[in-house]
């Protein structure tokens, strides 16, 4: 077992390794006091896992309920998030009490909204069950939901106060979810860690599980401890993320996050390279690790198609974004263009 200590505008554990769900009594009484919990989860994880969380809760003697949302990308909306929170609301939750987040990114980003939006403000754990939520969403405080207009455009930073990475619900996974979370990884090792990246590009994962969680979560932990609000230093966090939301975006949501960081990391390492922004050829070894990982290297859409989604990303403003660009292989930089020129690279 391993613990990641994030010292935000919260301070928080994240601890990984196996059966740490095992934790959740004692960690809820410990923080927290007294308190009722609801547990927010989706239909998939709640067939698979909800019980056991439940008997868990129920050993403690800690009072506890359960909003139970329909899986997919879709329920991250205002629609599912004011349902929660009207639920809340009849189930007479208090500001003291406790929202667990037992699910994959879509659990958690709904859940971190409705836990700042409750009552303005009330405890929040984040129980991340897919790959990508350990490493990733699970940990530096953003939340959101969907608008129609595009991705994550409703949101908050919400630190949890306590993250437990149970490893052994990695076991139910898919294997093309398991292949999500592993875009997030290689992206950390292209931005930060050689070491990581040479770990993943050749496939020595199951052995390295834990290991690999608590190395991302602590490259996170320092990017957000630097940049909690995502101002400068976290934005390198988005490499390959301003394409992939296009991506998601023209696809209806067809297409993962996971699967379109993947496309989004090729094609932005290509322009890098092609316009002599990185010093060595990266997307050579970006497709290897990828290809290694199951996941996809090439995007169904026109780099046009993507330029018009791009406008109305978030991380556009001003008539200009930000990318990040690879230099080589563990670091990488933010470079702040025109969205004109944006164009003119993607062409
Ligand atoms: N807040 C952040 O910093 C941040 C960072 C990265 C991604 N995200 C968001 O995360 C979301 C994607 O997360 P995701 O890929 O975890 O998606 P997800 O939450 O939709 O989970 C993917 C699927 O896996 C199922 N699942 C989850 N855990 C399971 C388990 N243990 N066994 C079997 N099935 C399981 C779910 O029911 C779902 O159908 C996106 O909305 C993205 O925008 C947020």
């Amino acid at each position: 077992m391993h613990t990641v200590k994030v010292n935000a505008s919260k301070k928080y554990d994240v601890i990984i390794g196996k059966n740490t769900s095992a934790l959740l009594g004692e960690k809820v009484k410990e923080l927290f006091g007294n308190v009722k919990v609801c547990v927010v989860t989706d239909d998939t994880v709640a067939g698979l896992h909800l019980d056991k969380i439940k008997s868990v809760l129920n050993e403690g003697r800690i009072a506890n309920d359960a909003f139970i949302f329909p899986h997919g990308e879709s329920s991250k909306s205002p629609e599912v998030i004011f349902e929660l929170l009207e639920f809340l609301a009849k189930k007479h939750f208090s500001r003291k009490d406790v929202l667990v987040a037992l699910g994959g990114g879509v659990t958690g980003d709904l859940t971190g909204l409705a836990a700042a939006l409750y009552m303005r403000g009330m405890h929040l754990v984040q129980m991340p069950t897919t790959l990508l939520a350990m490493v990733d969403s699970s940990v530096g405080g953003k939340t959101a939901v969907n608008l129609k207009s595009g991705k994550n455009l409703a949101g908050v930073f919400n630190q949890p106060e306590l993250v437990l990475c149970d490893t052994d619900m990695l076991s139910t996974l898919p294997s093309e979810i398991f292949a999500d979370g592993m875009a997030e990884v290689i992206k950390y090792g292209v931005i930060a860690d050689r070491e990581l990246f040479d770990v993943v590009k050749n496939g020595e994962i199951e052995e390295n599980l834990e290991a690999i969680i608590t190395r991302c979560v602590a490259i996170k932990r320092d990017i957000v401890g630097e940049d909690e609000f995502d101002t400068g230093k976290r934005q390198l966090l988005n490499f390959g993320h301003t394409l992939a939301h296009s991506i998601e975006k023209e696809s209806n949501f067809e297409i993962s996050h996971g699967s379109a960081v993947a496309m989004g990391m090729v094609i932005v390492s290509e322009i890098a390279w092609a316009n002599g922004m990185s010093e060595e050829r990266c997307q050579d070894e970006i497709v290897d690790a990828l290809l290694e990982n199951n996941l996809p290297i090439t995007c169904p859409y026109k780099n046009s198609e993507l330029y018009y989604a791009t406008e109305n990303d978030k991380k556009s403003s001003s008539g200009r974004i930000s990318i990040i660009v690879p230099e080589k292989i563990g670091k990488c930089r933010i470079e702040d263009i025109a969205l004109a020129e944006f164009r003119e690279l993607l062409k």
